[in-house]
């Protein structure tokens, strides 16, 4: 059997790869210039899990403000998917954003994206509201998630 994932701090050096995932999988992907803006805000932070290979194959973004976090980015290479590379990628999310003093994280996800509400479940993310016409390239309402840290975490 695999070993399960195991996730990374996310590096300069990594975003190019990234930035090639990031255009292979969304409509409206970041570039990795958005990626490097992104990522040199101390509030925002990022993670990896690589391959057998040591290819990088997900990565995820999360950000905190105050005391909430949020879920800024999600994705994994489509060889690489159903073997808990988002699943680890959110558990590292969530306790980086515990240990910066985060009580409740949100996120948004495309409405019909089936896997990714489905990954958010599976770590305890509840359903909070809809925001319409929040997406382009395709229109789109958003599913606005949360979870609660004190109480929420599937993994707790
Ligand atoms: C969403 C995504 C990150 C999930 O990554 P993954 O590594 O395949 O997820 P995991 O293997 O950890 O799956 C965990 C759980 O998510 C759910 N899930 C995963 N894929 C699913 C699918 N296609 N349909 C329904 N549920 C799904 C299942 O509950 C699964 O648990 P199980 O394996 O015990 O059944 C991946 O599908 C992806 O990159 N999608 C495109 C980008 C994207 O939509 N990102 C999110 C933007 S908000």
């Amino acid at each position: 059997m695999a070993p399960p994932p195991v996730a990374r701090q996310l590096r300069a050096d990594d975003l190019s790869r990234v930035a090639e995932i990031e255009a292979g999988v969304f409509s409206d992907p970041w570039s990795k210039r958005s990626f490097e803006e992104m990522l040199a805000q101390d509030t925002v932070h990022g993670f990896a899990v690589d391959g057998e290979d040591g290819l990088l194959i997900g990565y995820g973004v999360c950000s905190v403000v105050a005391d909430e976090g949020e879920i800024l980015n999600l994705a994994v290479e489509p060889g690489a998917r159903g073997r808990g590379v988002g699943t680890a990628l959110i558990a590292v999310m969530l306790d980086w954003l515990r240990a910066r003093g985060s009580g409740r994280v949100f996120l948004e996800v495309r409405s019909s994206n089936e896997a990714a509400i489905g990954v958010y479940r599976k770590a305890g993310f509840v359903p909070l509201g809809t925001r319409r016409s929040y997406y382009r390239h395709p229109r789109e309402d958003a599913l606005t998630m949360t979870l609660d840290l004190a109480f929420g975490d599937a993994r707790k």
